[in-house]
């Protein structure tokens, strides 16, 4: 597999260097294009990836392709990437945010497969949950590329593309929630007297800590709630205080609306 990496912005490059990283993906396999050519050559000194100098040069590299513009961008560079590839047969994986497949495929040949997904900012960490959609053209061996290149930067799951709003609307946007829900725990620790920046490491530190007891003990979150409240402890006293101020309908209502506009924005 020969890899090309279309857009070597934020999220290019923090994919193919978690892939590196993980010897998912090797250097000498990898090329990356970027219309601007300082980012294509700050993306090969990242990752010590190839530098194509067009894309046409990429199309003729490469027969697996990483989609990395902005969405605004994507028909234009898919119409020229299907000049450049003709009839060869080859993989795009796009991660252009609410372009759904139909188009994708539209403005591309028959001969390409596509694969759309939703990876989050966590991914620049390690740390990103991801979701893809398979096209009406694409393999089970190309859903194992995708699966593969976003596992290497966190959690990757299969889903089909009906669900990429509502992926959109908890994992995409749910970042944003969970910083909200530090910065909102660190300003009560401060009011409890506590140094600002204390706080702030306390409440980035506790939430990762939860969250990593979810995914490492596979246990339900209400049990491991249960676990830590015992009864007339101060846990409980701080849940019934949630509970009473409707933080469950909160989050709810954050992801009904994130998605709701995630359909508004791939439908315009
Ligand atoms: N950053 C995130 O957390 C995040 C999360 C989910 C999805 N996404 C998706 O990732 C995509 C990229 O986002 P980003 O944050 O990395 O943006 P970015 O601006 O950092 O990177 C986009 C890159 O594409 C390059 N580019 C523009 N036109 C090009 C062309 N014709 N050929 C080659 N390169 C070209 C730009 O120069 C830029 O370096 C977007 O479609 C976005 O929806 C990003």
């Amino acid at each position: 597999m020969n890899f090309g990496v279309i857009g070597c912005g934020k999220m290019g490059s923090a994919l193919i260097a978690g892939a590196v990283r993980s010897g998912a993906l090797t250097p000498t396999e990898v090329w990356g294009y970027d219309a601007i050519a300082a980012a294509t050559e700050d993306f090969c000194r990242q990752t010590q990836c190839h530098a194509a100098a067009s894309l046409q040069e990429l199309a003729q590299k490469c027969d697996t392709f990483l989609l990395a513009t902005k969405p605004y961008q994507v028909r234009d560079v898919l119409s020229q990437l299907g000049q450049s590839l003709g009839t060869k047969p080859a993989l795009l994986i796009s991660v252009a945010a609410g372009i759904p497949l139909a188009v994708l495929e539209d403005c591309l040949p028959a001969t390409v497969r596509v694969i759309r997904t939703m990876p989050n900012t966590p991914a620049l960490v390690g740390k990103g949950a991801s979701a893809y959609a398979l096209g009406a053209r694409s393999t089970s061996s190309d859903a194992e590329v995708a699966s593969t290149l976003f596992s290497s930067v966190g959690l990757a799951i299969a889903t089909p593309e009906s669900l990429l709003d509502a992926v959109t609307g908890l994992s995409g946007s749910g970042p944003a929630y969970g910083f909200v829900i530090i910065e909102a725990l660190a300003d009560a620790g401060v009011r409890q007297g506590l140094p600002r920046n204390d706080a702030i490491q306390l409440a980035a530190q506790t939430l990762l800590g939860a969250a990593a007891m979810v995914l490492e003990t596979g246990m339900h979150p209400a049990q491991l709630k249960d676990m830590v409240a015992s009864p007339g402890g101060t846990t409980i006293a701080g849940i019934a205080a949630l509970e009473q101020n409707s933080l469950r309908h909160a989050l709810h209502e954050a992801v009904s609306a994130a998605t709701q506009r995630s359909r508004e924005l791939s439908h315009s």
